[in-house]
């Protein structure tokens, strides 16, 4: 547990894990399962996590949000996940992928607007960058907006859109100048009731499941130029910026999932017997369970620390790019690892559908891909590190 780290936890920070620590395992832990089942998208829960302050921690009162730091947001969000990663997505794309790129770079018109309803989970938000034939090299994108007089005409299709089948606003990225590649890229705040806004099917997924994913396809939808996020051309930093936050969360989330496998692991070590024993008295188990736990504590480092570089550049407007991607990477290949082997821990019981060791397992490999693979973010650090590109 972390109660003993030497991080600089308030009592504002204590009440927010508290919170959610009880709203996570009162509400959420007993629905995770039959969500997951059924893929069905929780409004109920979503609703009162709202009502909680979790769909705006950092967002200032006045915008309807928590108004708390990034560490608050990385602790609350942890323990959403370890009752249900599907929950923390949905959490973490309206915090981080949403309501902090408009916060950071849109006008005061925009604030009240779209970040206020979503910051209060009155409404959902949601980012679409990547397409079908671009992922990783997202600025490689096909889109494009066209401006006409005091509007923008949006064309193309967008894939992998966390929430995109339920969401209210979502934040696209397209080409208004495309002879300029990523640096014609420009982002826009899009209301998904604009006719030619499109919600194409929704994705059949392995992990995450209550979390709805699906493309989105703009078919000349007309986007007014007031609600054009940051200037024409300072699309990609807009994206890269807002995925910097984006990645501490899913840090955050592969934190919260690897702790719930590692801890019904270790219960279980204690209770069951094999030979004469419990099982955890072997080194088979004991030493994974070691590894399990140094390697969360790992990631937590990182993690928070990441949350406390990017609460810094709130005031000194300082880079936070290689915190959060070494937080990321090294957090959600550790919940792979941690899931993996808790899995192996319960044997039988850790396939079947009766625990959720297989959910943990199956809701880990997504953060190894998601908002930036493994691959990506090695590239980010190597290239931050080394200075060559
Ligand atoms: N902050 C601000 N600016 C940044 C930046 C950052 N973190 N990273 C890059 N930039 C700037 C660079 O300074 C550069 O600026 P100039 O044009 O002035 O030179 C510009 O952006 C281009 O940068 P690169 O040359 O590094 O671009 P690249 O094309 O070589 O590679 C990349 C960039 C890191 C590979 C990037 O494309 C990337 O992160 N790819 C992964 C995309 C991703 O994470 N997608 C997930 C989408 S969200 C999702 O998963 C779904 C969901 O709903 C949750």
């Amino acid at each position: 547990m972390s109660e003993g780290l030497l991080f600089p936890f308030t009592e504002e920070h204590e009440m927010i894990r508290q919170t959610a620590r009880d709203f996570a395992q009162n509400e959420i832990a007993p629905i995770a399962a039959q969500f997951d089942e059924s893929g069905e998208f929780p409004s109920e829960t979503i609703r009162k996590m709202g009502e909680l302050g979790f769909m705006g921690i950092e967002v200032p009162e006045e915008y309807g949000g928590a108004g708390m730091d990034t560490l608050a947001y990385v602790l609350a969000l942890e323990e959403i996940c370890k009752a249900d990663a599907a929950h923390g997505t949905i959490m973490s794309v309206n915090n981080s992928l949403f309501c902090y790129g408009i916060l950071r770079f849109g006008t005061e018109e925009q604030k009240q607007r779209f970040v206020k309803p979503v910051a209060s989970g009155k409404a959902i938000g949601a980012y679409a960058l990547t397409e079908p034939m671009s992922g990783s090299d997202a600025g490689n994108m096909r889109t494009r907006a066209t401006r006409e007089g005091d509007k923008y005409i949006l064309n193309g299709r967008k894939s992998w859109v966390t929430s995109g089948p339920v969401a209210d606003y979502v934040v696209v990225f397209a080409l208004t100048d495309p002879e300029k590649k990523h640096r014609g890229i420009t982002a826009f705040l899009v209301d998904a009731k604009t006719p030619g806004f499109v919600r194409g099917k929704k994705e059949p997924k392995l992990g995450i499941r209550a979390s709805a994913t699906s493309e989105l396809s703009f078919e000349n939808c007309e986007v007014p130029i007031e609600n054009r996020l940051g200037d024409e051309g300072e699309g990609f930093k807009i994206a890269m910026a807002v995925l910097d936050a984006g990645r501490i969360g899913i840090a955050a989330q592969a934190l919260g999932i690897a702790e719930a496998a590692y801890e019904a692991s270790l219960q279980y070590a204690t209770e069951r017997e094999a030979f004469g024993q419990k099982i955890g008295a072997f080194q088979g188990v004991s030493f994974k369970l070691a590894d399990m736990k140094t390697r969360i504590e790992a990631s937590r480092l990182l993690t928070y620390q990441a949350a406390l570089a990017k609460e810094r550049s709130k005031t000194t407007g300082e880079r936070f790019t290689l915190q959060a991607s070494m937080a990321k990477l090294f957090s959600s290949e550790t919940a792979m690892f941690v899931t993996h082997a808790a899995v192996q821990i319960h044997g039988g019981m850790g396939y079947s559908r009766e625990l959720p060791i297989e959910r943990y397992f199956r809701d880990a490999k997504i953060t190894e891909i998601y908002e930036g693979t493994s691959e990506i973010q090695r590239l980010v650090i190597a290239r931050l590190e080394s200075g060559l590109h």
